[in-house]
């Protein structure tokens, strides 16, 4: 079975590909455009396996896509391509709009005319919109996204959803809460707090730091996303989450407790900056579905899950240096320091 993935070099999807090509009758395709996201070598050691092959490019080439589509006739696609940081969102969103909007349409027009199988879109959480005081958001909840990369996250499960609907295409959407593990981006919260502490330097934190997450450890939606692949019901939405939530400031103190038992001495310090524009205080979705339907559920608790990834943060010093070597600073000044400016 031949799977094409899409962004398979970045956080999740490089998780993905390792998982998927544990199992012998997997062959991977992976289309990646090698983002600042994935300059990591988050798939080192994986190149030299048969059953992998990766092609460099953008999922919005129409040309490349029908191309590769025709070659390989995959029997499935799953996309994990895209723009996913809602900071870089506000400071320019238009690349957001090409990579998680018109890269979507071009791969579900390609599905269509190559008469794929099975169509997976990786979805976020994030789509719904603030669950301040609400129940947790079901899959038919309203759409009511804060930041434009959520804006172009729920524009694509539209399409999507149409795709499925006015052409049969069978497509399965994800709505996972937010990942956290080993190569993840130090952009986001978790990696960019081990990075600030390890380093001697304070976390920058939005607000009053009591905006709540959910956290799922990434094999945990790696096995969801298999799950779905294999499973979905097509034309469904499946939310994936643990129900457990947290503050930003508990995030940050388990982390500064996590290295301070480690040895280097150095405990979290927190430093209150100008809030993220439009931040969302509460996510919260339920995935009774995807439990009750094809029997998943969460294996990694929050501990054992932040544990192994400080571990892995520690012992991949090399990995952080590569990552934050080209535009890290310029992006940083930008949203820390200058408060919400275009990097130059
Ligand atoms: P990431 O930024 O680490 O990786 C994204 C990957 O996509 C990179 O390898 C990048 O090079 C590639 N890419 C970007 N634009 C591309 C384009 N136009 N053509 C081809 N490749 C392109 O992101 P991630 O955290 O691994 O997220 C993967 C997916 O999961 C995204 O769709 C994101 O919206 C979704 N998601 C992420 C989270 C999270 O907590 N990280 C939570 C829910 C959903
Ligand atoms: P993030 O990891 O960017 O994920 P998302 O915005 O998709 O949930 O942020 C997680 C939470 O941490 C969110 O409430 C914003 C907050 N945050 C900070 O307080 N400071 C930071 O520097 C970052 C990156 C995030």
């Amino acid at each position: 079975m031949t799977l094409l993935v899409t962004g398979g070099c970045g956080f999740i999807g490089s998780h993905f590909v390792r998982h998927a090509l544990q199992r012998a009758d997997c062959r991977i395709v992976n289309l990646d455009k090698r983002t600042y996201a994935a300059r990591g070598d988050n798939l080192a050691g994986v190149e030299g396996t048969p059953r992998y092959r990766f092609v460099e490019g953008d999922i919005s080439d129409r040309v490349l896509v029908d191309g590769l589509l025709d070659e390989e006739r995959p029997w499935g696609v799953v996309n994990f391509a895209a723009e996913s940081h809602v900071d870089r969102s506000i400071l320019d969103p238009a690349p957001f709009v090409v990579a998680n909007v018109a890269g979507v349409q071009v791969l579900l027009e390609g599905a269509k005319t190559h008469k794929v199988a099975r169509f997976v879109q990786i979805s976020t959480d994030e789509v719904y919109g603030d669950a301040s005081g609400l129940p947790a958001f079901v899959e038919d909840s309203r759409l009511a996204p804060s930041s434009p990369y959520a804006a172009t996250k729920a524009a694509a499960d539209m399409l999507c959803l149409a795709y499925a609907k006015t052409h049969g295409l069978s497509v399965v959407i994800v709505r996972s809460s937010n990942n956290y593990g080993p190569y993840q981006f130090p952009e986001k919260l978790i990696p960019l707090a081990i990075h600030s502490i390890s380093t001697g330097r304070p976390v920058p934190i939005y607000g009053d730091g009591l905006q709540l997450r959910d956290w799922l450890y990434v094999d945990d939606n790696v096995g969801a996303i298999l799950t779905v692949v294999e499973r979905g019901r097509p034309g469904t939405v499946y939310n994936v989450a643990t129900g457990q939530e947290r503050t930003n400031l508990d995030v940050i103190m388990s982390i500064g407790r996590l290295l301070a038992g480690t040895g280097d001495g150095s405990a979290a310090r927190v430093q209150h900056v100008a809030d993220r524009p439009g931040h969302d205080r509460r996510y919260a979705v339920n995935s009774r579905r995807i439990h009750d339907e094809l029997g998943w559920s969460p294996q990694v608790s929050f501990d054992a899950g932040l544990e192994r990834t400080v571990r892995w943060y520690l012992a991949n010093t090399a990995w952080l240096q590569r990552v934050t070597s080209e535009e890290y600073d310029a992006y940083y000044d930008a949203v820390y320091t200058r408060s919400w400016k275009r990097p130059p």
